[in-house]
């Protein structure tokens, strides 16, 4: 297309400017899905048609869309005061966001960092692990251990520790060194239609002992993972194999982080997966449903041992050289408490696990129908994997994925996985529609 040239195919919009993330930028201008107005369990897309939202945005919009008390907060505080300096001043907000949150979070993890998105939480832990390490006297601490298929953003130490083979090849010469990788725990022969917690597969946590033997303990900082991935396909942790990796991190002095960025705030049906699975980490990172998705946010919860370790330096000395313009963004943090406010008036996280057992027969009455090989779930979160199709990895999944849509349903495809998240307000006819959806989806396709 000419330089400045409307498509007017798009709505008299030039579509050629914006370089699009993680999408297939020349498919997508051919054929657009654009999204205009949201409301409750639905967007609108820009022909006017109505689509339900059965993917929470991008596994942000947990109290559902167009909340008022959000939007109210968010205008009141932009008039407010917009901005303010995050270094050597503060503002009253973020001390009471981050009081609410550590209310919410684990018992021993009272302490947050403010970031502005997943990717600058899973960079602040890591950079985190090696402070405390450092302060703690035991500077050679410095390799990770992620997890094949892990996905922790896309900065430079996310990329490094996480383990999806796309994210990582264009940059593999420039990746972080010391990193080692746990094998993933995905095992559709043993494990396929498991309810919940997969049975099999605990022993892929001994795996990490194996690690530690060879690059040693004392060089070791952390290891990071998932509780539950989301971004490669829900992928499950096999009962019983988060508690092993908390034991073996705990016997050899390594920090367990878990990347909740999409677990946390009521996916599984507790605020935190930690709290579900019963696992305590030393650090977890968060963001997206932290305020609906409303104002780019993220958090990192740290162990009191960690923070107190960190603060102990000189007097007048800034402890951790590291921060955000927008670490704590008044507007940000006034979404986030009109945020938890709502999941803790509508009892959200609750309300998701009371929908998990029918969520749960939904999405398993999927099985049985063409290419279906997989389907996984847990909480208010289901995945349901297909074999790829002769035409190529990714085409069966992006198919069904794009016929939902042009039907009346956003569902979120990762290769040729099917996620589905809805917001916690979804009623029971609206995850029949989204089953319904998929299986004529799934049919039509082919
Ligand atoms: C587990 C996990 N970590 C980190 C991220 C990155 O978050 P962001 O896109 O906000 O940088 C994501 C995003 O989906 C995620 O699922």
């Amino acid at each position: 297309m000419e330089k400045n040239q409307p498509n007017t195919a798009n709505h008299g919009l030039n579509m050629s400017h914006y370089w699009m993330p993680f999408t297939a930028n020349k498919q997508f201008k051919t054929s657009p899905r654009m999204l205009v107005s949201a409301e409750g369990m639905h967007y609108t897309d820009i022909d006017g048609n109505s689509v339900l939202d059965a993917t929470a945005g991008l596994w942000c919009c947990n109290a559902g869309h167009g909340r008022s008390e959000i939007s109210e907060a968010v205008s009141k505080q932009i008039h407010d005061m917009d901005y303010a300096p995050s270094f050597q001043l503060g503002h009253p907000l973020a001390f009471e966001l981050a009081d609410k949150l550590c209310q919410l979070s684990p018992a021993g993890l009272d302490h947050v960092f403010f970031t502005n998105s997943g990717s600058e939480s899973v960079d602040t832990a890591l950079k985190m692990a090696l402070a405390y390490h450092r302060a703690n006297g035991q500077s050679t601490r410095t390799r990770f251990i992620g997890r094949e298929l892990g996905y922790h953003g896309v900065g430079f130490g996310g990329i490094s520790v996480g383990g999806i083979g796309n994210n990582r090849k264009t940059f593999s010469q420039q990746l972080l060194q010391g990193i080692d990788h746990l094998p993933h725990t995905l095992d559709i022969t043993n494990n396929a239609f498991s309810r919940d917690l997969p049975p099999h597969g605990i022993e892929k946590a001994e795996i990490l002992e194996q690690l530690i033997t060879l690059h040693g303990a004392e060089n070791i900082a952390a290891v990071i993972v998932e509780p539950m991935s989301g971004s490669a396909g829900v992928i499950l942790p096999p009962a019983g194999y988060l508690a092993r990796l908390r034991e073996i991190t705990q016997k050899h002095g390594i920090l367990l982080i878990f990347d909740e960025v999409i677990t946390a705030f009521g996916r599984v049906g507790e605020a935190f997966a930690s709290q579900r699975w019963n696992v305590t980490p030393d650090i977890i990172t968060a963001a997206k449903a932290i305020n609906n998705g409303a104002i780019p946010m993220g958090a990192v919860f740290v162990s009191n041992t960690i923070h107190d370790t960190c603060m102990d330096a000189p007097e007048g000395m800034i402890e951790f050289f590291h921060g955000y313009t927008y670490s704590g963004h008044p507007v940000a943090a006034a979404s986030a408490l009109a945020t938890l406010a709502i999941y803790e008036n509508e009892q959200l996280f609750a309300r998701a696990k009371s929908l998990e057992s029918y969520f749960e027969q939904a999405v398993h009455s999927l099985k049985g129908l063409p290419n279906v090989i997989d389907i996984r779930n847990t909480g208010l979160v289901g995945g349901i994997q297909f074999s790829p199709s002769d035409k190529g990895v990714g085409k069966r999944g992006y198919g069904i994925f794009d016929h939902c849509f042009r039907h009346g349903t956003l569902v979120r495809a990762t290769g040729d996985i099917i996620a589905l998240s809805p917001p916690l307000i979804v009623e029971k006819s609206h995850i029949d529609q989204m089953v319904n959806s998929l299986a004529d989806a799934i049919v039509a396709v082919g």
